[in-house]
């Protein structure tokens, strides 16, 4: 069945992906590419889809009311995957108030508008939120996330992600709005802003730059190659039950250390570079406030209901994603001009 489905935040890490595995598995749905094009997106992560006569871009904010009441009534999208977000922990800690702007404010906006177009005619629609497991706050050394685990956010990057989510769950329950939410571990993979652990770190390894660890470096995160996530919200987009929600993970924790430590283990090889040459990039910086100790998935939910579970091995997925940082290195210089180069200084001084 043919479907009109609004992606917000498209032009993004995860949502690039998300919007290449729509518009090439279905060539039925139109797939509207709905995103503002901040410093995190960057239309030359769908190259190869923008031409496709199934997609469609349209550069937009979220939290612009008017502008987004006017674009569901003309457009009438039966879906929504609501992936545009401030996305990086680091960020929200210098900037909260962009983060209640975008992540409460912008997701409130667009429920709003996706209610007052379908006037509570449910059938076939959904609205899709793709949220984090940082919202569950901080494990210690044992147990792990599962949905029923109780928010504690402690970073205003995950307080303004886990408001967005009570606020989907509220329309649910208040005006019977058909949503699904999924609480998703650290992604990885091609085109994520090299502000994230792992494209920092490769693009600082190849120009040979300290590679800044906080803390002790002793903080553990779940890791998942984005293609399996964009996989996970298809089936759960496709299959999930109604106002429920799936957790997403990788059964893959790694301490930050020893997740650097490989990763300069394989970036010496891949660039010739003598064994122990990266790593003597290494160095402790000042802890991040807030430092959540660790995250941990329980997926057993939706690999039982929806037969979903990870594909692609930490090994292979670090060495696919290491090979297409250094071939896409025009890539890396495009996003780190400009705006970055002062988000890097003020950062890391
Ligand atoms: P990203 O920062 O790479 O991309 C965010 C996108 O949203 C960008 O294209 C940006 O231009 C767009 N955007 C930001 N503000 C906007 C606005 N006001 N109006 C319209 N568009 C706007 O983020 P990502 O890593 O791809 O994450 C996508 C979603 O997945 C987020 O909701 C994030 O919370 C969630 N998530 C991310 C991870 C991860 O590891 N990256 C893990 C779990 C969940
Ligand atoms: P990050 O990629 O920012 O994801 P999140 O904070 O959302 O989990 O960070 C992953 C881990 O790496 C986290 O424990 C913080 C740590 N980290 C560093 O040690 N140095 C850095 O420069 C960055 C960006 C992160």
């Amino acid at each position: 069945m043919s479907k009109k489905v609004l992606i917000t935040g498209g032009a993004g890490f995860i949502g690039s992906h998300v919007i290449r595995l729509f518009v090439n598995t279905y060539p039925d749905y139109q797939i509207i590419n709905l995103d503002n094009l901040t410093y995190a997106g960057n239309l030359l992560n769908l190259k190869d889809v923008e031409n496709k006569n199934n997609y469609r871009f349209i550069k937009g904010d979220i939290t612009d009311v008017t502008f987004i009441e006017e674009l569901f009534q003309s457009e009438r999208p039966d879906s929504i995957i609501h992936l545009a977000a401030e996305s990086h922990v680091d960020r929200s800690i210098a900037n909260p108030l962009a983060f209640a702007q975008t992540n409460i404010i912008g997701t409130i906006v667009l429920l709003n508008a996706f209610k007052n177009l379908w006037s509570e005619n449910w059938d076939e629609k959904l609205f899709y939120h793709v949220s984090t497991d940082e919202v569950y706050g901080s494990l210690g050394s044992e147990g792990l996330f599962v949905e029923s685990t109780s928010y504690s956010p402690n970073s205003p990057y995950s307080a303004s992600k886990a408001s967005s989510d009570h606020f989907v769950r509220a329309y649910g329950e208040t005006y019977n709005l058909p949503y699904v939410i999924s609480n998703c571990s650290n992604n990885y993979g091609p085109y994520q802003f090299p502000e994230k652990l792992i494209p920092l770190f490769i693009n600082n390894i190849i120009q040979q730059k300290p590679l800044p660890v906080y803390g002790d470096g002793n903080f553990i995160r779940d890791w998942l190659y984005v293609l399996d996530h964009a996989i996970a919200i298809e089936m759960i987009f496709h299959h999930g039950k109604k106002q429920e929600t799936y957790n997403i993970g990788g059964f893959n924790e790694w301490k930050n250390i020893d997740l650097v430590q490989l990763l300069c283990k394989q970036m010496d090889i891949k660039l010739n570079r003598s064994p122990g040459n990266s790593e003597q990039l290494i160095t402790y910086i000042k802890d991040r406030p807030g430092h959540d100790l660790r995250y941990a998935i329980d997926a057993t939910k939706i690999n039982l209901e929806l037969g979903w579970s990870p594909s692609v091995t930490f090994e292979d997925g670090l060495s696919n994603t290491i090979d297409w940082y250094l071939k896409h290195e025009d890539w890396l210089h495009k996003v780190t001009s400009g705006d970055y180069l002062n988000f890097y200084a003020k950062q890391y001084h």
